[in-house]
């Protein structure tokens, strides 16, 4: 541990103003002495979080945690101690005694990343506005990006040539090593040495909610492909978990209450541009529920934009995905407000604009009054999508109507939020012809037994509750992709998913992985996984992009493992333990039972499982060895 002086450490706390720190991340109220919230840290929708500002502290009353300034900026952000006091003594003004000593308390190479990208987006900026630029900065005028904004979201040239950056790195004396692991040099394939990873391209500096540079995005000039070439995931950055501008729109968002998601770079300055600076963006074409979770500290409501050629496939598209909750509890578990909460508590809303149009078209185009008018008229996302859901339905025939309505109605179960419910449900009632009492109570009864617990391992009754669109979306795709099978199989366990069928469809794929699905059918699986399987290959689901989805199930099944590893070599020690009694453990196994705990946390669990075997005390405590869960 670094050794910062008490003095030091009281001076930063005296001037850091702890509900302005805790109120960057959470919409904090006055309540008397102190402040309250939604808690950060957990699943909640009455707050218990409260900050005291006299004494420096927060606490939640839900879920226990509690510290100070310090404390609070370390769990926020998963900074280290040492990271904690940097932080904050630049807001509070004060100079720490001894910079060097505080790196070598160890944070494991991100302060070098940090460093190595601070400077690279200097050298970016400093190409940009200096002469060698005139290329890039025409490409600004061209598209009408206003030089100051380019200025504020600190905008960059990455010259053309293979070692610009790095002949720069090497006068700052950054390490080689250092620059591949930041993403912002590739090593040469047949020989030694490195090369610069963005050449010839505008680069977008994409910065955390500290408005620390954690990866670059890179604009082609002109039609080479790829068109936008991005940083790749490192220590810093993880792909799904920023929003673009964040920083810069935070504040904002909170004194608006809203915020508006594009997709692009380039939509997001237009609209700072243009005074939206509530704005932005996802980067890619989805956002994600980890994205939405971190909007939501902020604000009440989120409003995107689709092209009205698109919207209704994109809001259904979208829609599903913020109502299914997952089998694996993987995209939820990053979303520390709960599943279905966000869906219900952050209104997602969708601003139509002219089919081709994309907000920095429409902008250039209509301007912000015009633009301001499609947020007004914006619409409930699950409105879009249950239009979408009855449209796709034969209303025509009996049938067809008692299709959609029992389509509608399981849509309508899973909306948390009861108002936006009974609003939908009166509008869906209208639009079916029915009752909307009627479809009230048939989504309330469908709500009730999604509710009901799991199914016990092994029974397989075809009772249980539905499986997950995304447990169906990974066997579907390993019944259809051999290249899916290839790579997923072997990292997937038939207990990594809930639903009983679709479990006995992964046993038999593993059995037999060179079997077309159809062929499968007849390996004398039961009559559930046989539908099961049926099922999933009948299914006109929208042609996925199998590539993309494969990798997207292999990091997180991959990280599944590493968590069921952890999780297994916390319970040999325990049992362990449990044999031998706590005198014999010597300091090594100790160590490995602390490096355990903290792996396990680093990769999403929550170290207790994991401490209370760690605990000396109670070494063969009331909760034994089976303290510890073997598996999910
Ligand atoms: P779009 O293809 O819609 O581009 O991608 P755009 O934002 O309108 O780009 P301009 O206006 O032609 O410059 C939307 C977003 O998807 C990501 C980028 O974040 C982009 O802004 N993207 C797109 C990539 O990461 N790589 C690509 O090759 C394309
Ligand atoms: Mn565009």
């Amino acid at each position: 541990m670094a050794s910062y002086s008490t003095a030091v450490l009281d001076d930063i706390r005296a001037g850091v103003d702890i509900v302005d720190l805790v109120g960057r991340f959470v919409n904090l109220r006055k309540a008397g002495v102190n402040w309250k919230g939604l808690c950060p840290f957990h699943a909640e929708k009455t707050p218990s979080f409260m900050v005291n500002p006299k004494k420096g502290i927060f606490h939640c009353f839900g879920c226990g945690v509690g510290g100070d300034v310090f404390g609070f900026l370390m769990r926020q952000d998963r900074l280290s101690f040492p990271e904690a006091v940097r932080a904050l003594a630049r807001t509070a003004g004060v100079t720490l005694p001894d910079e060097r000593g505080a790196a070598e308390a160890g944070d494991s190479g991100r302060e070098e990343l940090l460093r190595a990208m601070e400077l690279a987006a200097r050298f970016y900026a400093e190409s940009l506005w200096g002469p060698g630029g005139e290329r890039a900065r025409a490409y600004l005028t061209d598209r009408g990006i206003d030089l100051d904004v380019a200025r504020r979201f600190q905008l960059g040239y990455a010259p053309e040539g293979w070692e610009s950056l790095l002949t720069f790195m090497k006068s700052e004396r950054v390490a080689e090593d250092t620059l591949v692991a930041a993403g912002l040099a590739v090593a040469r394939e047949h020989r030694a040495g490195v090369y610069d990873r963005f050449r010839g391209r505008l680069l977008f500096a994409i910065r955390d909610l500290q408005g620390r540079v954690v990866a670059f995005g890179g604009r082609a000039f002109g039609d080479e492909q790829p068109k936008y070439l991005n940083s790749p995931e490192t220590a810093l950055y993880t792909k799904g978990n920023l929003l673009f501008a964040a920083d810069l729109a935070r504040e904002s968002i909170r004194t608006k209450n809203r915020a508006l998601i594009v997709e692009g770079y380039v939509d997001c300055l237009m609209a700072h541009q243009h005074g939206f600076t509530e704005t932005v963006a996802a980067l890619g074409t989805a956002f994600t529920p980890a994205q939405l979770a971190t909007l939501r500290r902020y604000c009440d409501e989120v409003v995107t934009f689709f092209d009205a050629d698109a919207a209704g496939q994109k809001a259904a598209e979208r829609a599903q995905e913020l109502l299914e909750p997952t089998g694996h509890g993987f995209a939820w578990a990053v979303n520390r407000s709960g599943a279905f909460e966000t869906a219900g508590v952050l209104r997602v809303k969708v601003a139509l604009l002219p089919a081709g149009h994309d907000p920095d078209t429409f902008l250039r185009a209509a301007g912000a009054a015009a633009f301001a008018e499609r947020i007004a008229s914006a619409r409930s996302l699950l409105s879009y999508a249950l239009a979408r859901t009855i449209g796709d339905s034969d209303t025509t025939s009996p049938r067809g109507r008692t299709t959609a309505f029992a389509r509608v109605a399981l849509m309508l179960s899973k909306v948390a939020d009861a108002e936006e419910a009974t609003a939908l449900s009166r509008e869906a009632a209208i639009r079916l012809g029915v009752d909307a009492t009627q479809l009230w109570i048939e989504a309330q009864r469908l709500a009730n037994s999604l509710r009901k617990p799991a199914a016990p391992v092994g029974a397989a009754s075809a009772s249980g509750p539905a499986p997950s669109a995304e447990d169906r979306r990974l066997i579907r795709l390993l019944l259809l992709s051999p290249p899916a099978r290839t790579t997923l199989l072997p990292l997937l366990e038939p207990v990594d998913v809930a639903h009983p069928a679709l479990r006995e469809v992964i046993e038999a794929l593993k059995r037999w992985p060179a079997l077309e699905a159809t062929a499968l059918l007849s390996t004398g699986a039961s009559e559930a996984a046989r539908h099961m399987i049926a099922a999933l290959v009948v299914e006109d689901g929208s042609a996925e992009d199998a590539a993309s989805s494969i990798e997207q199930f292999q990091r997180r099944l991959e990280y599944l493992n590493r968590r069921r590893r952890v999780r297994e070599l916390s319970r040999s020690i325990a049992v362990a333990q449990a044999r031998d009694g706590a005198s014999t453990l010597d300091g090594e196994l100790y160590a490995v039972q602390r490096d355990s705990a903290r792996v396990y946390e680093l990769t999403g669990g929550s170290a207790q499982a994991v401490d209370r075997v760690v605990d000396h005390s109670h070494p063969t405590g009331p909760e034994g060895p089976q303290g510890v869960q073997a598996h999910e």
